[in-house]
């Protein structure tokens, strides 16, 4: 599905979101800059797609060295990542984030900007981010929110009549931007899934919510 879409990927998102996403990815970036800004930090992006997450990483690092590596399981998102990111020091694995390639406490930081709400098995995707981030090592996870209000019923209006046939236009392909809002719908809230945090080895665990609820960084730390 994703491969699908891939071509178009980076249009739609920023067309569907009015942009907000390159917002969304930089304020998720910035709050782990401490840990990016160390030259001996090892950082993992699952569910990278095109790479916008990893890239927001590799800005907020400025340079200074630490190793960032986005991992996907579509080959043809990885390809407009890596065709992005020429020059810099990033690098871009094929991986299941259910089956990381990876041995135990290999990361200081993991992120999964949208991504995490398509595996199929959250659980599972929690343990094996916990399996591979070193002891004190933070995990965020940002993604779509459901928000209350008048403001939650006009963007829940959007999000699931307008944004699945302009989704679908603009991609020519039909089903992925149908299944987006049912793939919300499924996703855990925060009460919810911040326990399941803490169950799957996070010692910590909190969620913030960004644009009023639209969208919002789980934050985890082993
Ligand atoms: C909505 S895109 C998000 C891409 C990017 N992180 C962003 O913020 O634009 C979701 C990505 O997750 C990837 N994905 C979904 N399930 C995965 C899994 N089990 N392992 C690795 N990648 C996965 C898809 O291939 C897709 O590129």
């Amino acid at each position: 599905m994703f491969t699908s879409i891939a071509p178009r990927y980076d249009l739609l998102n920023h067309v569907l979101s009015f942009n907000v996403d390159r917002l969304w990815w930089r304020r998720a970036a910035r709050t782990f800059s401490v840990t990016l800004s160390r030259a001996d930090a090892c950082a993992l992006d699952l569910c990278c797609g095109t790479g916008d997450m990893t890239l927001a990483l590799y800005r907020q690092s400025r340079k200074s060295g630490a190793k960032i590596l986005g991992a996907d399981f579509s080959h043809a998102m990885l390809q407009r990542a890596s065709r992005k990111s020429a020059g810099t020091s990033l690098r871009w694995l094929e991986a299941d984030a259910l089956n990381l390639p990876f041995a135990h406490s290999s990361f200081d930081l993991i992120t999964a900007a949208f991504g995490f709400r398509n595996l199929a098995d959250y659980d599972a995707g929690l343990r094996e981010i916990v399996r591979v981030l070193r002891p004190g090592g933070e995990c965020g996870i940002l993604d779509f929110g459901n928000p209350q209000g008048l403001l939650g019923g006009l963007y829940r209006v959007y999000f699931k009549r307008v944004l699945p046939v302009v989704g679908t236009l603009i991609s020519g392909v039909r089903g992925p931007y149908a299944y987006l809002p049912a793939s919300v719908e499924r996703f855990p809230d925060p009460e919810e899934l911040l326990p399941r945090m803490r169950s799957a080895g996070f010692q910590e665990a909190s969620w913030t919510p960004y644009t009023f609820g639209i969208a919002g960084l789980y934050r985890g730390r082993k």
